[in-house]
């Protein structure tokens, strides 16, 4: 049997993975004490059974870290007979190398944590890591990024009608994710590029495409303070963008971003439920179940 659980962040998320793979949704109870300090049980068995632990690190990473470990350890314990560990938004990996002498990595530091308290298997989700050449260092157990980006595109180009539309990361890194959006539509992206002009002037623009009266439809991994796409719609409608989408798989939507995006301009703004938010109307479900079919 394959049983599906979560700790506080991730309940329903996890329903939705029991009720794509046909499995048995096992709750927890998770509490603190007046000290602070966390319980979790499990609410039911799991001795000799596959396990699937989804559990999203955003807005109160600590928390959830301490009840995924706890979690963790405790069905390895319970002699559970594999620990799946779902990670929809994998916190700590922006830090993913030391840009500062004498600075913590932390991403290197949590997956090895996690491995130690007992996953056999990692999935994250459009994980911001893409800096780490080798991946293999972080664990020495599977682990495996998934993507959103197809959905993200095919939610949004099911509720809109895109005119000649182009899809553009807003940086460099989100390149990789502008192409997997644009893929799933069969249309063209790019990635905003800065280039310096001279000593004292940056310019930010498209790498390679001519976006004038193109629709656009920004993608990322993450929008946090809103600040990156802000200054990217800024920058395509300079560039001559007509109606500009955008999409996200980590809304964390923090200090007012999604007024302030939609203020800048965004016709709209979609995430998934990676981070349950006002904006996560696709959800990620289906994906992390399709890619634990294939592991079985
Ligand atoms: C940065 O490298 C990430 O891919 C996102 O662009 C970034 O985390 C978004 O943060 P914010 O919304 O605060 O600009």
């Amino acid at each position: 049997m394959v049983i599906v659980t979560s700790g506080s962040p991730s309940k329903f998320l996890a329903w939705n993975v029991a009720q794509a793979l046909k499995a048995q949704y096992l709750n927890t109870e998770v509490k603190h004490f007046p000290d602070g300090e966390t319980y979790v049980r499990f609410l039911g068995e799991v001795a000799t059974e596959e396990v699937i632990v989804v559990q999203s690190l955003a807005l109160q990473p600590n928390d959830f870290l301490i009840e995924l470990f706890l979690m963790l350890d405790a069905l390895k314990d319970l002699k559970a007979k594999r620990v799946i560990t779902v990670l929809p938004y994998f916190a700590y990996a922006r830090q993913d190398e030391r840009f500062e002498s004498g600075e913590a990595i932390s991403l290197k530091t949590v997956s090895r944590l996690i491995e130690a308290a007992g996953a056999d298997y990692i999935f994250t989700i459009d994980s911001h890591r893409h800096r780490v050449i080798e991946q293999d260092t972080l664990t020495t157990i599977p682990l495996h990024d998934l993507t959103a980006m197809g959905a993200l595109a095919k939610h949004m180009n099911n509720i809109h009608t895109l005119h000649n539309p182009a899809v553009i990361g807003p940086d460099a890194e989100a390149g990789a994710w502008a192409k997997t959006a644009a893929d799933a539509l069969s249309v063209d992206y790019d990635a905003l590029e800065k280039k310096r002009l001279d000593a004292e002037t940056v310019e930010i623009r498209p790498r390679k495409l001519n976006l004038n009266d193109r629709d656009v439809l920004i993608v990322d991994d993450i929008i946090s303070t809103g600040n990156t796409i802000i200054k990217a719609i800024d920058v395509l409608k300079k560039n001559g963008a007509k109606d500009i989408y955008v999409a996200c798989t980590h809304p964390l939507l923090v200090l007012n971003a999604l007024v302030r995006i939609y203020e800048a301009g965004a016709i709209d703004v979609v995430g998934t439920d990676t981070v349950p938010s006002a904006i996560s109307y696709v959800s990620v479900a289906p994906v992390i179940a399709e890619a634990i079919k294939k592991l079985q």
